[in-house]
């Protein structure tokens, strides 16, 4: 199945909402037809988190979604359970094909097809070169008549108190944004949904982040500001400042919240790294191993031997900037290879 339920259907009590109240918006049955509230159709996404859908009709018993042809089983929106908990929302992770996506919403009442509803959305994966056609103008969830929408059960204006000193699930952004922690490696502040320490409350587009690489990542790495201003040689992405280049601001699924695995990271810049003779020629014209080997060193603790087992990723006191903190060749051989 290509869809799943956003965990289990129950009652949920956000930004003060009460139950009578929900009972009270519930008797007054919507009939609208389908839209798709996020994406909007025709759009482009760099994720495949959520598919936000509002089915306009509080009759409807299920409802089946398709992509690209694909369809899921039958979706029972119908139970009471569903209809307190969701009321006519219909919220999804979908697993977008890259590229061009076509979607179909069919609706029932029984066995009775009530609605057929269509969409394209383009999928362009962060982190990849797809180019994507002009047509797909980028996705925006956090539109003033979206969030509107919202209101009812989730928190949509919180205070900065209400985001930054609670860490856990009663904080305001967590309520939908608690996948964003599903990744091997969570950036510190997203790990308690800190999130309004980057994104800003206010202001249009909503939750922007007017503070971008060093300027934001010092903001809270000021023993990192510090070690980087003692080197005598800083790495060219480093000092011109570009953090984001190779770390991810929330998350992945390297350590350090690296973009991509280290040799890739650094071999996206340096190509002509993996096609020379790196380091020393050993016996049969091979160059010197730069992965698939254990680091032997101290300092590599039986870590994959990378790129960085000899150079630091940010510059160093050496030019290469050798982790060993000088120029000294026969001294970084000797880290790992001791006679
Ligand atoms: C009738 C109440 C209701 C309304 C209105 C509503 N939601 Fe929700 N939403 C819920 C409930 C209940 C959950 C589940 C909360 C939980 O599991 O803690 C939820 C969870 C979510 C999640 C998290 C899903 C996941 O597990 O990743 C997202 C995303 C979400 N809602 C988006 C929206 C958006 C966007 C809107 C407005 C367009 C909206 N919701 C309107 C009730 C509602
Ligand atoms: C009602 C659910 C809901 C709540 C509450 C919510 N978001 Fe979102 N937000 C979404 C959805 C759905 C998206 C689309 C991307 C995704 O699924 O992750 C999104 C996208 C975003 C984006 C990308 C820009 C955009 O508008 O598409 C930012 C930034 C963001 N949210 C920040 C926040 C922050 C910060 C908070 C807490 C103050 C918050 N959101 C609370 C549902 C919500
Ligand atoms: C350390 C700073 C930082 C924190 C903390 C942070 N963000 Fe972001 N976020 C950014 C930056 C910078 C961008 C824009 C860069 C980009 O698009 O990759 C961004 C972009 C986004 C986007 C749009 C791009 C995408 O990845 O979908 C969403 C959604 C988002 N943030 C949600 C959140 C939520 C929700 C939280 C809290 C759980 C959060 N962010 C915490 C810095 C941060
Ligand atoms: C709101 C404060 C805050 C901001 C802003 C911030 N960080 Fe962090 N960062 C933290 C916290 C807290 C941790 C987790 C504690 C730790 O491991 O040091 C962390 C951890 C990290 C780690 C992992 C450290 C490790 O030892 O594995 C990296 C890498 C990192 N941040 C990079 C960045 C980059 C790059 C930026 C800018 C895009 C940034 N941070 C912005 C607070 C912040
Ligand atoms: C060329 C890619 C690259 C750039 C640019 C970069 N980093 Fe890193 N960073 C790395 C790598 C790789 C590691 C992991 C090193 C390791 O595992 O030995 C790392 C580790 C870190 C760590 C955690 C471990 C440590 O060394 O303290 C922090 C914090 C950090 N970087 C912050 C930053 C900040 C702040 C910037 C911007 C000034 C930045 N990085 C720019 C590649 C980069
Ligand atoms: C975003 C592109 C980019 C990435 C990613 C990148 N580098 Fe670089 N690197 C540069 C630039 C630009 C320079 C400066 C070039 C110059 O001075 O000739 C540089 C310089 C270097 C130098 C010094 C070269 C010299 O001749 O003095 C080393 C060593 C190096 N990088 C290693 C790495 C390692 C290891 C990684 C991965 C952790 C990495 N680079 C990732 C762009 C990148
Ligand atoms: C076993 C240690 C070691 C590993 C692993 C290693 N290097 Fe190097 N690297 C060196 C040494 C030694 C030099 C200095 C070369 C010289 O003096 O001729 C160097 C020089 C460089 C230079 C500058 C000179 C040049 O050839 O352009 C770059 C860029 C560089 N390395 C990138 C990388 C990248 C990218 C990786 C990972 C794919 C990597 N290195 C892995 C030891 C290493
Ligand atoms: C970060 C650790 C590290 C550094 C620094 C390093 N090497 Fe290696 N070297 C290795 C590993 C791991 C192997 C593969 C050993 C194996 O396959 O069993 C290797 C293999 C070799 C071999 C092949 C013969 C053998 O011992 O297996 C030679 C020759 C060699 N290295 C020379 C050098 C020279 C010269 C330098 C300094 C310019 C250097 N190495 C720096 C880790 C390192």
């Amino acid at each position: 199945m290509r869809f799943g339920f956003p965990g289990q259907v129950r009652i949920f009590l956000a930004g003060g909402v009460v139950l009578s109240s929900l009972l009270i918006a519930l008797a007054i049955p919507a009939r609208a037809g389908v839209s798709m509230i996020y994406p909007e159709p025709g759009t482009s996404v760099g994720d495949s988190r959520h598919l936000v859908l509002k089915l306009g009709n509080t009759e409807l018993t299920s409802v089946v979604v398709a992509v690209n042809g694909v369809a899921s089983d039958p979706l029972p929106v119908g139970t009471v359970e569903y209809r307190r908990a969701f009321r006519d929302f219909l919220i999804l992770q979908p697993l977008w094909d890259k590229g061009k996506n076509h979607l179909t919403v069919d609706t029932f009442v029984g066995d009775k097809k009530q609605e057929s509803f269509t969409a394209d959305i383009y999928y362009a994966p962060k982190g990849e070169t797809l180019d994507v056609p002009k047509e797909f103008r980028p996705a925006v969830m956090h539109r003033p008549e979206a969030d509107e929408l919202c209101v009812p059960c989730h928190n949509m204006k919180p205070s900065m108190k209400q985001v930054i000193d609670v860490p856990d699930k009663d904080n305001a952004c967590y309520s939908c944004h608690k996948r964003m922690a599903n990744q091997k490696y969570v950036h510190g502040p997203v790990g308690t949904y800190s999130c309004a320490y980057c994104h800003v409350l206010q202001g249009t587009p909503l939750y922007a982040t007017p503070k971008r690489d060093t300027k934001l990542c010092y903001g809270c790495h000021q023993e990192k500001e510090k070690e980087l201003k003692g080197y005598k040689f800083l790495h060219g992405p480093v000092a011109a400042g570009m953090c984001e280049i190779c770390h991810d601001s929330h998350g992945s699924d390297y350590p350090a919240q690296l973009r991509m695995p280290i040799n890739k990271l650094c071999l996206s810049c340096h190509e002509q790294i993996a096609t020379s003779i790196h380091v020393t020629t050993l016996g049969g014209g091979e160059s010197h191993p730069l992965a698939d080997r254990t680091d032997p060193s101290d300092r590599g603790k039986g870590r994959e031997l990378s790129c960085v087992s000899c150079h630091d990723a940010h510059g160093g006191k050496a030019r290469y900037y050798f982790v060993t903190g000088n120029d000294n060749k026969m001294e970084l051989c000797q880290m790992c290879h001791k006679k």
